[in-house]
């Protein structure tokens, strides 16, 4: 999957209803005819529900629930929901090719713990209920390494405070990124945020990937590009 990144149409920064606009192009190549046949018919049987249906209906019956901003190609949305049958996962993604890729993955494999959103996490995250999940996860957000475009960053202080406000008490929030400024960004935020704590095993912790992480296409193409990756557990507080 290319960035999406890539693309910079817009230089306000804004999308036409006033909210920021975080990422460029939401299209890729031409979906297979396999893929298009899961976004036909497989999403509309998997989608988190429009309002005002409670948008964690699809996961509610799994012992723990789990949220993935983000997903990219999928491999880490499906390998947690394979490695942890138990628990029921929310999974949102604007990038189409992304999505259609973890449908035909669902489909094949007969996995059944995942609920998928097509499109902007933020809308999503603002109708689900406080104290919905046990993790979110944020791995390797578009960086925006320009200064200029800082502001489409998805971490910002509104975005943390829904991120708290979504854990349940003693959840995690797993942050990883390759693009140093943007470690130094959600490093500063989290803390102002004051609501989540940070507790290494090790001095290094971060330099290590978590125990159960299968790798990302994303992370792969920032060793490829010999960029150190970090990758950061909070703890809501
Ligand atoms: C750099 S990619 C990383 C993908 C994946 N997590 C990985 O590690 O390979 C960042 C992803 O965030 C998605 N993204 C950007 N803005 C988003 C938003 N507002 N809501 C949900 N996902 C978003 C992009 O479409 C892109 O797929």
């Amino acid at each position: 999957m290319s960035s999406p990144m890539s693309a910079d149409t817009d230089t306000s920064g804004h999308n036409p209803d006033g909210t920021r606009r975080l990422y460029g192009r939401a299209k890729g190549k031409a979906l297979s005819a396999y893929q298009a046949r899961m976004m036909a018919e497989k999403l509309p049987q998997v989608r988190v529900p429009d309002a005002p249906a409670d948008p964690l209906s699809g996961i509610a019956g799994y012992d723990a629930q789990w949220l993935e901003i983000g997903f990219g190609g999928g491999e880490h949305l499906v390998h947690m929901a394979k490695t942890y049958p138990d628990a029921g996962l929310i999974g949102i993604e604007p990038f189409e090719n992304g999505v259609a890729k973890v449908l035909a993955c669902m489909d094949r494999e007969n996995i059944v713990n995942i609920s998928l959103h097509h499109g902007d996490a933020r809308p999503v995250m603002a109708r689900m209920a406080d104290q919905s999940f046990d993790k979110i996860f944020v791995l390797f957000p578009d960086p925006w390494p320009k200064v200029r475009h800082f502001k489409r960053r998805i971490i910002d202080a509104e975005f943390l405070r829904d991120v708290h406000r979504l854990l349940k008490p003693g959840g995690k929030f797993r942050f990883a990124s390759d693009i140093i400024s943007y470690v130094d960004w959600t490093l500063i935020r989290v803390m102002d945020d004051g609501g989540f704590a940070f507790s290494p095993a090790s001095k290094d912790d971060w330099r290590k990937p978590y125990a159960d992480w299968p790798g990302t296409r994303y992370e792969a193409k920032a060793f490829r590009e010999g960029r150190e990756c970090h990758y950061f557990e909070f703890t809501k507080i």
